[in-house]
């Protein structure tokens, strides 16, 4: 049986159905997309012993930021609600919902980012240093996912800039892999082999060093929900949603392109660069347009809007890649 994941098509009903909907259907989709890979993982997830904690958001915390004005998207937020509870974060269940019901077991606190590799000054921060690095900026990003639908999110963090300049990086460091935490204990995604494990990501140097890249604590004035990527994440607004990597536990600078997870797990599907491009297809589906969670009004099919070269983003972002075949480096 094949039981790496794959990451959903965009036409799923599942995926862009209205949640209360989707809930009730839920079974019946399950059941109808046999054969699928998430289909296939449901009945060992129901198997595991997930923890049913209450919801992870209870008492969520303020987070106090202040506005970039650079980076105020004028567009509609997503709401709160599809922000939590519509989410990928396998370590804690491939299915939209399972972040939100299942990440309450995410221990957040203490929490350490080891910094190392090819920089001068290597150093084991902990969150509430890297809290303070620079001051708390709210930003509002557009996001895509590379299974064609997208959100705007008002994020909270740092550019991640500031901690490269802090532990000065040497002539030699060209990439930086992210590393994100893999605990059985705490993540019972783990125990099912959708893809290797930790989830690792990574970046050129000039991309992480981009004042957009944004080293993430928060959303919508609170501290990040864990289903979201708590305590920090990554968030690479002109890149596929899973370059993003959540729950972030080691940040290592190299002179060699790293691996990264979904690159590793379908090298065809997913390239290191992963930048939003409507003119490069997925090999199983159209880029070219994508469909903004909670459009239409909760309709069934939200309209499709078109996908933008970087997302959005080119007049920031193009210039990273002058000369380069865009088709080849996917
Ligand atoms: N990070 C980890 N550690 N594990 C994951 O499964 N999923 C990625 C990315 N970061 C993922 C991850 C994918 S596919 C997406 S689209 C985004 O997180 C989703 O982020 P969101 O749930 O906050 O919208």
């Amino acid at each position: 049986m094949n039981r790496r994941a794959e990451l959903g098509s965009p036409i799923a009903s599942s995926e862009i159905t209205p949640r209360d909907v989707f809930e009730q259907r839920r079974t019946l989709i399950r059941a109808a997309a046999a054969g699928a890979f998430g289909a296939a993982l449901s009945p060992l997830f129901a198997r595991s012993a997930f923890a049913q904690t209450a919801s992870p958001n209870a008492g969520s915390v303020k987070l106090a930021s202040k506005a970039n004005p650079q980076f105020m998207l004028d567009e509609k937020l997503t709401s709160y609600k599809d922000v939590t509870t519509y989410n990928n974060f396998y370590e804690f269940g491939t299915d939209k919902a399972d972040p939100a019901k299942n990440a309450g077991s995410l221990i957040t606190r203490p929490w350490t980012v080891a910094v190392e590799g090819l920089v001068k000054n290597p150093k084991v921060y902990d969150i509430d240093e890297l809290l303070k690095l620079a001051p708390l900026e709210e930003r509002i990003y557009r996001m895509r996912c590379v299974e064609g639908w997208s959100m705007v999110i008002p994020w909270i963090g740092v550019p991640l800039a500031e901690l490269i300049k802090r532990v000065e990086p040497t002539g030699g460091a060209k990439y930086i892999q992210f590393i994100t935490l893999a605990d059985k204990k705490q993540m019972p995604g783990l125990s099912i082999p959708a893809l290797d494990w930790p989830y690792v990501e990574g970046l050129r140097m000039d991309e992480a060093m981009n004042p957009l890249t944004l080293l993430t604590f928060g959303l919508y004035g609170e501290v990040l929900p864990k289903q979201n990527g708590a305590p920090v994440r990554l968030v690479v607004p002109w890149k596929y949603g899973f370059k993003s990597a959540k729950s972030i536990v080691r940040i290592r600078f190299t002179d060699t392109e790293p691996k990264t997870s979904w690159n590793v797990a379908a090298p065809q599907e997913y390239g290191f660069y992963s930048n939003v491009n409507p003119d490069v297809d997925h090999p199983r589906w159209s880029q070219s347009s994508e469909q903004r969670i909670g459009d239409g009004g909760g309709k069934l099919f939200p309209p499709k809007r078109k996908t933008l070269p970087f997302n959005g983003y080119a007049a920031q972002v193009a210039s990273l890649y002058t000369g380069m075949d865009l088709k080849k480096f996917f």
